[in-house]
């Protein structure tokens, strides 16, 4: 479902005439369902990866193959209804709005286009999967009222409210502590599992590697499978 093809990114910098190249000769290839770990130093360009598997930022060179179809061959409105329909994320922030209760936090993807769930089975979906994270008796609590661990939950479940086929988390348990990370971890290879959905995960978390299984590293701008996990 997910095809990248020698994708490299290089940042312009002002007296620098070559940039500074991030990414170099990235190529990855996922099916719907499959989960891929990417560690990697500080800096190496893990978020950038995420963020043009994302369609949030264009590679300089080398394709992005969604079902097949090359993103740089798609206009704003087709990149925004993927972004929307079909891509969920997580960050290591959660984004939530603070004024919003967790039900309405999770249905705010729900209010722009038309996704794959309709409106009527929105919010029936939305308390399922909150119940399902251990949050059922949440879904009127603000985002402040909830646990750095509870709030991450949350993230999750908003990412995936509109059924996407492909969720991306960077850093996901990178501000939380260890119970609530393995939490996030374990709900994140259950709902891969549950799903389908394929799972791209940024992480520093061993566990979170271990469970996935399969773990690749970024460095020097190459992804380079792991062994020994
Ligand atoms: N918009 C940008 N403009 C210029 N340089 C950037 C931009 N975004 C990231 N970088 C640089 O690209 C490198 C990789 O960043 P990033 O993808 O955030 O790394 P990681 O997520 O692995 O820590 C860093 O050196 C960062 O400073
Ligand atoms: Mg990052």
């Amino acid at each position: 479902m997910l095809e990248l093809v020698s994708v490299a990114k290089s940042y312009e910098s002002l007296g620098d005439r070559e940039g500074l190249s991030v990414l170099k000769d990235i190529t990855i290839k996922l099916e719907q369902g499959q989960a891929l770990v990417i560690v990697g130093p500080s800096g190496s360009g893990k978020s950038t990866l995420l963020n043009i598997v994302g369609t949030l930022d264009r590679p300089s060179a080398g394709r992005v193959l969604f079902d097949g179809r090359d993103l740089a061959e798609l206009d704003d409105m087709e990149l925004a209804r993927i972004r929307n329909r079909d891509i969920g994320f997580v960050f290591q922030l959660h984004h939530l709005l603070g004024q919003c209760t967790v039900l309405e936090n999770v249905l705010v993807p729900t209010l722009v286009g038309k996704g794959r769930v309709s409106k009527k089975e929105v919010h029936q979906r939305a308390v399922d999967l909150l119940e399902r994270v251990g949050l059922g008796g949440h879904l009127l609590h603000r985002p402040g009222e909830l646990s750095g661990g509870e709030r991450q939950r949350v993230a999750v479940v908003r990412a995936l409210i509109n059924k996407p086929r492909l969720l991306l988390a960077d850093e996901p348990t990178g501000s939380l502590d260890e119970d609530s990370s393995r939490n996030i971890a374990e709900l994140l290879v259950e709902l891969n599992r549950s799903e389908q959905v394929t799972l791209i995960v940024v992480t520093h978390s061993p566990g979170l590697a271990e469970r996935i299984g399969r773990v690749m590293e970024l460095s020097n701008g190459l992804l380079k499978n792991r062994s020994g996990t």
